[in-house]
C-alpha cells in the first residue's frame, strides 16, 4: 500500500485524488490519508503529488504514518475530486516538522 507522509500538511494539493483509480483518498482538513485496505498498490499517485508525500510503505518515511492513514481513512470523507488547495501552500511545501499541525 502506499502512504501519506507528513510533506502533505498544509500543502493538500489533492492531484493526488485525480489519478487514484480506486478513490482511496479521505480528506481531512489540511491533510489527506490513503485507505491501506482500499490502495491497489498501483503507484500513480506517487509522483503526482508536488510535495512528494506519498511513499510505498516499503518506504523508512512510511513507517510513522501507516497507522495514521489507516485511523483517519476510517473517519474522514472520501475526496475525489481535486478541490482548492490551501492558499499558503507553497510556503509549506518542503518545510520539515510539520507533524503537529496536523489538523484531526
Ligand atoms: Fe497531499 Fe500531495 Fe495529495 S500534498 S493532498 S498527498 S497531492
Amino acid at each position: 500500500t502506499y502512504v501519506v507522509t507528513e510533506n502533505c500538511i498544509r500543502c493538500k494539493f489533492m492531484d493526488c485524488v485525480e489519478v487514484c483509480p480506486v478513490d482511496c483518498f479521505y480528506a481531512g482538513d489540511n491533510f489527506l490519508v490513503i485507505n491501506p485496505d482500499e490502495c491497489i498498490d498501483c503507484g500513480v499517485c506517487e509522483p503526482e503529488c508536488p510535495a512528494e508525500a506519498i511513499v510505498p510503505d516499503s518506504d523508512d518515511r512510511a513507517a510513522a504514518w501507516a497507522e495514521i492513514n489507516a485511523s483517519y481513512s476510517a473517519k474522514w470523507p472520501n475526496i475525489i475530486r481535486k478541490g482548492t488547495p490551501p492558499a499558503d501552500a507553497e510556503e509549506w511545501k518542503d518545510k520539515p516538522n510539520k507533524k503537529d499541525l496536523l489538523s484531526a
